[in-house]
């Protein structure tokens, strides 16, 4: 496998965030002072792609907008010796970024099928905006590696305690071939608890094949009456061998608020200038609130 192109869907309604979402996109709400979607095209750009498409949908203008030139702005910073827009502006030259419209959200695999023309025949990297990590080595990289390495589809999984687990893609694994890396036997879409077959959800990374597309023109409405992606990767591992990769690093949900409030915490900590200052909050929070 060769990943040189990322795709990230983004035509999600946000509903879990309403009325935050009513007028703006769920991945343009920040994490710290930067938009949700923001973290992701760094972590594609870590990984050495240069060719990210976006999916979107009604009402997601300010996606692209913020990846775009905002020249006036720039002019203004620049003549005051401001610099807050020069890291992203960077980004923005190594990343050329794309855009196909989702015309009908009819699910994640629906969402993925938008993108085949661009794809074009080619290996390609999925990045879903609801999952951050924090890792020493960025997470779609852990799984590119292994991709090369086995010449084969990954996704990422971790492992979710069991009254979570419903509401994951989840694994049936089988043998271990390498530390943290399985064989893929079969998937299933948001399972019942009692039904889950592991302890193994997938978690918002996959390095896919071109042949997906033609499983995705196949399978039917699923879990939620969707087209899921879940559904084609199923497909897929019965052709040619897939991996689960468990990611090394801490995964944030922001796809749901308290998911969000805990990047936000997270994420901040990690920053030099605002280290102090949350930590000391926090400890202020925890004794006002006698966890401490
Ligand atoms: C999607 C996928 C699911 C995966 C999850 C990870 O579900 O369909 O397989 O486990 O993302 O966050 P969603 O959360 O969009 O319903």
């Amino acid at each position: 496998m060769r990943v040189a192109k990322a795709v990230v869907p983004a035509a999600g309604l946000g509903t879990r965030f309403l009325p935050a979402t009513k007028a703006q996109p769920k991945e343009m709400l920040p994490v710290v002072d930067r938009p949700a979607i923001h973290y992701i095209a760094e972590e594609v750009d870590a990984c050495g792609i240069r060719d990210l498409l976006i999916v979107t949908g009604r009402g997601k203008r300010a996606i692209e907008d913020h990846f775009d030139r905002a020249i006036e702005l720039e002019r203004l910073l620049e003549a005051t010796g401001n610099p807050r827009l020069g890291e992203l502006q960077a980004l923005l030259d190594r990343l050329q970024v794309f855009y196909v419209r989702q015309g009908t959200p009819r699910g994640l695999g629906h969402a993925i099928a938008c993108a085949e023309r661009h794809i074009d025949g080619e290996d390609f990297a999925v990045l879903l905006p609801d999952d951050l990590y924090l890792s020493p080595e960025p997470a779609l990289s852990q799984l590119i590696s292994v991709a090369e390495r086995l010449d084969a589809p990954v996704v990422a999984v971790v492992p979710v305690p069991p009254q979570d687990i419903s509401r994951y893609g989840v694994v049936t694994v089988g043998e271990e071939v390498e530390p943290g890396v399985f064989r893929v036997l079969d998937m299933v879409e948001k399972p019942r608890q009692e039904e889950a077959p592991s302890h193994l959800g997938v978690v918002g990374r996959y390095v896919l094949p071109p042949g997906i597309f033609s499983h995705l023109a196949r399978v039917e409405p699923g879990a939620g009456g969707e087209i899921q992606l879940t559904d084609a990767l199923r497909a897929l591992c019965q052709s040619r061998p897939v991996y689960a990769v468990t990611v090394v690093g801490e995964r944030y949900d922001i796809g749901e608020p308290l998911g969000l409030l805990r990047a936000q915490i997270s994420f901040a900590l990690q920053r030099p200038e605002l280290r102090q200052g949350v930590r000391a909050f926090l400890a202020e929070v925890a004794k006002a609130n006698g966890l401490l």
